[in-house]
């Protein structure tokens, strides 16, 4: 028997849709096992901060609220960009935070990072916990699908379609710059659904006469439009990383290289006028998509399972159309996914005609 009367849930790193349905997954299922939800407040902050935030949510005050259904994250978040005490004192702060509230247990909705953190933060203590994925950059080691990824895919597969429409009229490449930092499956994704003629991510190499080539093309076809989709993490040609701000901890992030690439297009290749729309934090705010909150539910509630089960240390994750679950330390050993240059999404896109880099 797992012993469990009362167990937290936080939302770490960047925001996403969905993550209110993972909240409203956990409190409901924990709720009909007669168990307590505490959310806490600003991710791991409402646990380490000298005074704990947190709110009681019941299946009355938050499952019967529109919040569910509302991207963002109802308890908040927090991304890196807080300096950090050493991992022993925030270790100590966060075990604190745990005992102080009486949780037998927490559920911790986060990508990689926060997976890793928070899992360090656990370690060697008697904390129960569970992850839950979440990222638009889907690059959660193990699971296929991390909550908020498919929302994001909307938010640009949406864009792109208004873009091709405007290029059209204008006779213009539009660049349209989207997140997902050294992951390219946002962009691979969305440039497949939205049938971009280039798509450029960090994963594969690339060359602006390639995507040259491939405008001269449309050119010689007869359409006076194109749309290129660039991932912010792409490097320019020379092997550097443009950063558009830094974060409080001096962290660079990302922005830039759709202009860098509409310099170069307009420089080496002047046929086509060239705009650039960066998409930003639109990406994470989109509604949640029936699939983001399908998962957001199947994940949920099968975090609950677990811990009902005694089984903790664990995250859950979405494989072949399952939901199952993979140890920590496995997840954490793994590392960030990157997207495969051999995969089908690459190799669909090629296959329908994209320029998507030198795959081979
Ligand atoms: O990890 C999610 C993400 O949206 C990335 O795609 C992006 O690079 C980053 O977060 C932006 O972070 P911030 O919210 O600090 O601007």
């Amino acid at each position: 028997m797992s012993q469990i009367k009362k167990i937290g849930i936080l939302t770490s790193g960047g925001d996403c849709a969905g993550l209110n349905a993972v909240i409203r997954a956990v409190v409901n299922s924990a709720s009909k096992l007669g168990w307590e939800v505490y959310g806490i407040k600003d991710g791991t902050n409402g646990l380490t901060d000298d005074t704990l935030r947190y709110e009681v949510l019941t299946v009355h005050n938050y499952s019967d609220t529109p919040w569910p259904r509302l991207s963002g994250s109802y308890l908040g978040s927090s991304n890196q960009g807080v300096k950090m005490e050493s991992l022993e004192a925030m270790s100590q702060r966060f075990h604190r935070g745990v005992k102080a509230l009486g949780l037998d247990a927490l559920v911790v909705v986060g990508g990689d990072g926060s997976m890793n953190i928070v899992s360090n933060y656990c370690k060697g203590t008697d904390i129960r916990m569970v992850g839950v994925p979440k990222t638009i950059d889907n690059d959660t080691p193990l699971t296929e699908f991390s909550v908020g990824f498919d929302s994001a895919c909307q938010v640009c597969t949406t864009a792109i379609d208004s873009l091709s429409l405007t290029a059209r009229s204008h006779s213009r490449a539009l660049i349209l710059e989207v997140m997902g930092r050294d992951a390219g499956h946002l962009a691979m994704h969305s440039a497949l659904a939205g049938n971009a003629d280039v798509c450029l991510v960090p994963e594969v190499p690339y060359s602006i006469d390639g995507v040259i080539n491939k405008l001269k093309e449309i050119k010689k076809s007869g359409r006076n439009h194109a749309i290129i989709v660039v991932s912010e993490g792409l490097k320019t040609e020379n092997g550097e990383h443009l950063s558009a701000a830094k974060n409080k901890v001096g962290e660079a992030v990302y922005g830039g290289i759709g202009q860098y690439l509409s310099a170069e297009l307009n420089k080496r290749y002047g046929e086509f006028q060239t705009r650039v729309t960066t998409l930003g934090h639109v990406q994470r705010a989109g509604e949640p998509t029936s699939f983001d909150r399908k998962v957001a539910a199947l994940f949920g509630a099968k975090a609950v399972e677990l811990l009902a089960k005694g089984e903790h240390n664990c995250m859950v994750l979405w494989k072949n159309g399952h939901v199952s679950a993979a140890p920590l330390n496995e997840v954490v050993k793994e590392g960030t996914t990157l997207l495969n240059p051999q995969s089908d999404y690459v190799r669909a896109a090629e296959a329908v005609g994209m320029y998507v880099g030198e795959t081979k």
